[in-house]
């Protein structure tokens, strides 16, 4: 039986995809391996012996990354590499997970970025990920990078305590008017979507780059207002712009990720919409 090793396995999309991986799976956790202090890294893996290193763990806070570019670059860059060189060493595939935030320097962009378009990150936290997928890429070429935009899921980021569609959800329950981003157009994709795609695709062997994300695109304020749609609610909502917004970390104002290379594996997820709507259903459904 296959043996597989999941490295952030209680972030939102690791929980969504242990559940579904095939053989035999060993969860870890940042107290196991710390991607900051990767030293024992090989040795760890030596004893665990998978076939396969997926890696859902990250320094995803994209703000506090701009004043902590040391960490975000020590875990998204050279503990990716070192995590990439011990399976390579030890004879196991590398699976890891990238963003949409490597996009964003063309600022003129308006059609979906593929692959091979060329990457151009304007944050801390997008170049130590473009990094990361370099470093895996040439560290093990039994490599997958999966690059992926705006998760949410039942389990919430940790780190950033939640996930958009609950924050919206919450901010709504406090009855206060809502300002969100309009002018950054993505794609909010389900872990539960992701996580089905990412079996998928790792059935048919592929290495290299893949994207996948939910189809159709976005903004944050039509997302919000889909949120309150779907849920019946009514919200006093405002657009504005991410210059009003002052965010500390700039994001691309364009960053849909062409999906044209997984549909050609006959992998192809939900409208955006269609899979919002399946979990809210499914997040009514737990809460009564
Ligand atoms: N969230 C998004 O909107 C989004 C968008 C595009 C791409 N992605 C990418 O998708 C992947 C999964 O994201 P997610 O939303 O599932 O993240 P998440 O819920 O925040 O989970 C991240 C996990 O990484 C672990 N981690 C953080 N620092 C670590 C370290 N130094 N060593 C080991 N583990 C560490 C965390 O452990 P602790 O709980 O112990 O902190 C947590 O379990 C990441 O590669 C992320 O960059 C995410």
């Amino acid at each position: 039986m296959m043996r597989i090793v999941v490295l952030g396995s209680r972030g939102q999309l690791g929980r969504d995809l242990l559940p579904r991986l095939p053989g035999d799976v060993i969860p870890l956790t940042r107290a196991e391996i710390d991607l900051a202090q990767p030293q024992s890294l090989l040795e760890q893996l030596a004893t665990l012996k998978p076939d396969l290193v997926i890696n859902c763990a990250a320094y995803n806070l994209v703000d506090k990354a701009e004043t902590e570019p040391d960490l975000a670059w020590r875990v998204n860059a050279i503990g990716v590499r070192d995590l990439a060189r011990a399976s390579q060493t030890i004879g196991a595939r590398f699976v890891h997970f990238s963003t949409d935030y490597i996009f964003g320097l063309d600022s003129k962009r308006n059609i979906p970025l593929g692959e091979e378009s060329l990457p151009g990150p304007v944050s801390v936290y997008g170049a130590s990920k473009l990094a990361g997928e370099q470093l895996a890429l040439a560290a093990n070429p039994q490599t997958l990078v999966i690059r992926t935009c705006g998760l949410y899921g039942v389990w919430g980021s940790g780190g950033k305590g939640g996930n958009f569609v609950e924050t919206m959800l919450r901010l709504a329950g406090q009855g206060k008017p809502l300002k969100v981003v309009d002018d950054q157009y993505c794609t909010p994709t389900s872990t539960v979507d992701l996580a089905e795609a990412t079996v998928q695709l790792l059935a048919t062997g592929a290495t290299g780059r893949f994207h996948i994300t939910n189809a159709g695109a976005t903004t944050w304020f039509q997302l919000a207002r889909e949120i309150f749609r779907q849920s019946q609610l009514s919200v006093d909502l405002t657009p504005i712009s991410s210059v009003e917004f002052n965010a500390p970390a700039r994001r691309p104002a364009y960053s849909v990720l062409d999906c044209g290379k997984l549909a050609g594996c006959g992998i192809v997820l939900p409208m955006w919409n269609d899979a919002l709507g399946k979990y809210l259903v499914e997040r009514r459904s737990r809460t009564g």
